[in-house]
């Protein structure tokens, strides 16, 4: 009896995982377990012999099955302080705050329309803000009586006294761009130019500072059948339909002859927009082809060189397809409204990815 129980006390000491203890259980104390084998002896024993023998091999079982139990158990634990040590958690690392700020939808759309327009081989050009004279009007065959100065709403920087120069403006359109693209790089040209305009006006469509698109193309034979298949290419993919449907309306503007205003075909139900079908017409942009006397102030020879223009309102283009109804909310900086129409800053718009998703 001291042989089994040095014997499988050992053995139970040495056991690696549970299935091993289990093994030794059977072994030892299951049905046809060698103590419970001897146990079956007793039946042949004396009387007296039993009397020995029994408590002996009672103790015998009562031992090896709490050593069992107790190396069970002290496998369990290392078992879980290896599963402690693998789940380690630095509870001092600073937390992940959420996701703070937005993209503004102008800067989002502004994006979708560089996206559209780079695919079509136009370059992103740029000018000043602040404007001189010149380039924001007579440039732009605008001479200094010309009743389209008023009707830009002018605002002008002021002059030191005695200086009778004509004052710089805050750009009342991104069309001076033309010329300064034209003058830097000549023709031929494709470029769009997207920025800040300024108008003293205000109401609920209009706001002192907006943001606008210039479009320019110019070569030796580009005419309208360009600009219109242009235009409609991007508004299919910048209204993500198949099919749009573009009215050219015969209009004015003194940089571009002939002119055309280009309303966009559309739907208006329960306060949500549908392009390309219904029987609405919204304005979008001014367009035309680009007047000679530009092309000369650009440094362009006539002659030579032609092509087509446009002007779109980007703050107009936005609130029609995110179905945004107030543009003065748009530079207010309310919080509220940034978080509802702002858009994730790691989404950017690719003609391949999807513009908006
Ligand atoms: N500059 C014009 C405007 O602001 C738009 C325009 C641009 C029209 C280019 C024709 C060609 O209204």
């Amino acid at each position: 009896m001291d042989d089994l129980k040095s014997k499988y006390l050992g053995l139970i000491a040495d056991a690696g995982d549970e299935a091993a203890l289990e093994d030794l259980r059977v072994q030892a104390v299951g049905k046809k377990g060698e103590v419970s084998l001897k146990m079956r002896e007793l039946g042949k024993m004396s009387p007296e012999e039993r009397q020995v023998m029994g408590p002996k091999l009672n103790a015998l079982k009562d031992e090896i099955n709490s050593a069992l139990s107790a190396k069970k158990s002290a496998l369990a634990d290392a078992a879980l302080d290896e599963r402690l040590r693998g789940e380690w958690l630095d509870v001092t690392l600073p937390g992940r705050p959420a996701r703070q700020g937005t993209i503004h939808p102008v800067s989002q759309v502004t994006e979708e329309v560089t996206a559209i327009f780079a695919d079509m081989g136009f370059a992103v050009a740029e000018g000043p803000q602040i404007e001189d004279d010149w380039h924001n009007f007579d440039a732009l065959n605008i001479p200094p009586e010309h009743p389209a100065r008023q009707e830009h709403d002018t605002f002008f920087m002021h002059r030191a006294d005695g200086d009778n120069r004509p004052p710089h403006v805050l750009r009342t359109h991104t069309s001076p761009v033309q010329i300064r693209a034209l003058q830097a790089q000549g023709a031929p040209i494709r470029v769009i130019a997207p920025g800040r305009v300024y108008r003293c006006d205000y109401d609920q469509t209009h706001t002192p500072m907006f943001h606008q698109v210039e479009g320019l193309a110019i070569d030796r034979d580009i005419s309208m059948a360009n600009l219109k298949w242009v235009l409609e290419e991007f508004c299919r993919a910048y209204f993500e339909v198949d099919k749009v449907e573009l009215r050219f309306r015969a209009s004015h503007f003194p940089f571009t002859e002939p002119s055309a205003e280009v309303d966009l075909r559309c739907s208006w139900q329960d306060g949500t927009l549908k392009v390309g079908e219904g029987d609405d017409w919204m304005e979008i942009l001014g367009s035309g082809m680009v007047h000679p006397k530009v092309l000369a102030a650009g440094g362009i020879d006539p002659d030579q060189w032609q092509g087509f223009a446009f002007g779109l309102g980007i703050d107009r283009i936005a609130m029609l397809k995110y179905g945004i109804p107030d543009l003065r909310a748009f530079f207010d900086s309310d919080l509220r409204w940034l978080r509802h129409y702002g858009f994730a800053s790691l989404d950017q718009p690719t003609l391949r990815g999807g513009l908006s998703r």
